[in-house]
């Protein structure tokens, strides 16, 4: 049921999804090996959806940290708030069906000093382009010295614009997931 709602929501928004399936258990899993949960950690996901790479951060995270989960499509805001919405969670989540372009100002309304980490499952090709550009610029200032983007994609497209700003990335190849995708790791220098 779930997937079927996950099918015509993409359907329905082919430009703001770009693929017809959720993420796999193995591409989640990969992108959460590259966070260090052993403190708390303040983290923005950008493009949760229903959350195919949400569990495994929130299964992790420590009971400190706080979780920022920036997605445009209502639906899938509500069906994270289903999941996410317990006291029983471990961290403070929060849902905001607001835009990723929008992440500077949600920094700022929040008073963080800085992200540890911003995931990204935005499909940066098929956004509009300056919107992409932006999102990449605006993470990288929102994010603290030393903070990791770790963002994918299916294609390398984007490599080059997250290396003008971040320099070179650790790139890792995810076979297990329609499509194979590339997980881009880009780390904030630390004195920037
Ligand atoms: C490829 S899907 C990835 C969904 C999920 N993270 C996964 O891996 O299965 C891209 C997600 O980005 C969201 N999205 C697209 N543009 C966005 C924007 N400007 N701000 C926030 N979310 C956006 C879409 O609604 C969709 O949920």
């Amino acid at each position: 049921m779930r997937l079927f709602r996950w099918i015509i929501t993409a359907l329905k928004n082919p430009r703001e999804l770009s693929t017809i399936f959720p993420s796999s258990r193995f591409l989640a899993r990969t992108i959460a090996d590259q966070v260090d949960f052993t403190q708390p950690r303040t983290i923005a996901e950008l493009g949760p959806g229903d959350g195919a790479l949400t569990g495994p951060i929130v299964e992790r995270m420590d009971p400190e940290s706080q979780l920022l989960l920036i997605e445009i499509i209502d639906n899938f805001c509500q069906e994270l708030r289903r999941q996410y919405s317990s006291e029983e969670q471990s961290g403070e989540i929060e849902i905001l069906n607001r835009s990723a372009a929008e992440l500077d100002i949600i920094c700022e309304e929040r008073q963080l000093e800085g992200l540890d980490y911003v995931i990204s499952g935005l499909p940066l090709t098929t956004l509009p382009d300056p919107l992409s550009s932006e999102i990449i610029d605006k993470t990288h200032s929102c994010l603290k010295p030393g903070g990791k983007y770790i963002q994918f994609q299916y294609s390398r497209d984007y490599q080059q614009d997250i290396e003008q700003v971040f320099g070179p990335v650790k790139l890792i190849r995810v076979w297990l997931n329609i499509f194979p995708a590339w997980v881009y790791v880009a780390t904030k220098k630390p004195h920037q």
